[in-house]
């Protein structure tokens, strides 16, 4: 039997697949992050308090519900044990936290409910550095851009990984091997005006040994036996399927691959375990960071939806670029993926604008097409629906506008995917479910 199911973003990340992957957590055993770092924000909006989330997976608000960090991610220490600290205290501190669900009782605490992969990799103090290096370079280059990334050290730590020189969360707990390791790296990088503590980054790992050694795990093989006991896994995706190293805006990408093929490499999971595939989407697009985005709004309408949208990274605090729905990128997410059904974020957004449009093909070097070319060198195609108001806070499809349904059964006849689900705030509970 197939116990897996994956949610995954098909834009540029932020699709709000965070408040998906809260809302189904509860009927899960396990939910597990693959792929990325903390360079991913999720946002959970729940009796009107804010939770960022950006490695924990988002099931660790339901005390049944086992987190997984699996082999695929990249981990800073640092930010893991902040982020662990933010929910050791409210998990100490809260009586029966969240009336309304019940999720969490004051003994809750999160050993035996956080798994570490002792196979994942560590963002060291140099991934850091060399990422803002790299950055500054591209900038600098003639003819070249900043990818615009985090700055968060993770393709530099995903670069060591695949050259072979990567630590990993096993290897903190042998100093001996760490520091031979360490050693190693910074002859490496000796050419770079860049310096390093190789002292202060061994004692710090040796704290940080002792704070995660109950939490460390070989996670697959803790996904390999929940499967012969038939428990529920959810696959979270981090960053969305454009970001994808292979398949996204190369170079304007992640260094991990966020969609399907991580969901696999970065677990253990074979493709037999999988069940469905949820793609994530916004009702409109944004993107974070720099590189081609064929249907950015610079006008009026962007500012909209920028302001409306309150689209601003949860990582970075960046203002994110905004634009009209892009089609033809999601259907080319939705092919390499194969989602099996989709999830519709933010329809609210779009509450009260007159007009509505998407991306249905693009031209490209004087043709019309309804594919993603390899420069994306394009002039976006648009069709055009009539505005509507009201879909905030209804849960029932019935309930919605006209012409908000039109919008999304033309979603669902473009792209050959199910609409499932549609958000219409951010509260937890503010869902329509189509069966
Ligand atoms: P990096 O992942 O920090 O290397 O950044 C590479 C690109 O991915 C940049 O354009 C970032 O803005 C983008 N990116 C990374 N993480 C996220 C995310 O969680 N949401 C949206 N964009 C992201």
């Amino acid at each position: 039997m197939n116990m897996a199911d994956v949610i995954l973003g098909v834009q540029w990340g932020d699709e709000g697949k965070g408040k998906i992957v809260d809302s189904l957590a509860k009927n899960y055993d396990f939910v597990v992050r693959f792929q990325g770092g903390h360079n991913a924000g999720h946002t959970l909006v729940i009796d009107n308090v804010k939770y960022a989330l950006h490695l924990i997976p988002s099931g660790i608000l339901y005390p049944q519900c086992k987190n997984i960090i699996g082999n695929g991610v990249v981990i800073d220490f640092q930010a893991l044990d902040s982020e662990m600290q933010q929910f050791e205290r409210l998990f100490s501190t809260t009586q029966n936290f969240h009336s309304t669900t019940g999720t969490l009782s004051s003994n809750s605490c999160l050993i035996d409910r956080l798994f570490i992969s002792n196979r994942a990799h560590i963002i060291l103090p140099y991934h850091v550095a060399l990422d803002r290096f790299i950055e500054n370079n591209r900038a600098k280059t003639k003819g070249l851009e900043a990818i615009g990334t985090t700055g968060k050290g993770i393709g530099p730590s995903y670069s060591d990984k695949v050259s072979r020189n990567g630590i990993q969360v096993g290897d903190i707990f042998d100093e001996e091997i760490l520091h031979t390791k360490l050693q190693a790296n910074l002859v490496n990088l000796a050419h770079l005006p860049l310096a390093f503590d190789i002292d202060s980054m061994l004692s710090e790992m040796r704290g940080f040994a002792k704070r995660f050694a109950p939490f460390v795990a070989d996670t697959t093989q803790i996904l390999w036996e929940s499967t012969r006991n038939n428990k529920r896994i959810l696959l979270e995706g981090a960053q969305g399927s454009m970001l994808d190293i292979d398949h996204g805006t190369y170079p304007f990408v992640t260094s991990s691959h966020t969609g399907i093929a991580g969901a696999l490499s970065g677990t253990g999971l074979n493709a037999h375990d999988i069940d469905s595939v949820i793609g994530v989407m916004k009702a409109y697009c944004t993107r974070v960071g720099n590189g081609i985005f064929p249907t950015e709004l610079h006008d009026e309408a962007g500012r909209f939806l920028q302001q409306k949208g309150m689209e601003f990274g949860t990582t970075t605090g960046r203002p994110r670029r905004c634009g009209w729905l892009d089609l033809v990128a999601i259907k080319h997410a939705i092919r390499f993926n194969g989602c099996t059904k989709l999830a519709i974020m933010k329809i609210d957004v779009l509450d009260t604008l007159h007009e509505v449009k998407v991306c249905v093909g693009y031209e490209y070097e004087g043709e019309v097409i309804d594919y993603m070319p390899y420069n994306l060198n394009v002039k976006p195609i648009y069709k055009s629906f009539s505005g509507w108001n009201g879909s905030a806070r209804v849960r029932e499809f019935s309930k919605l506008h006209a012409n908000a349904k039109r919008y999304i059964e033309f979603i669902e006849e473009y792209t050959g995917s199910k609409v499932w689900l549609i958000s219409t705030s951010p509260e937890r509970e503010d869902i329509i479910e189509i069966p």
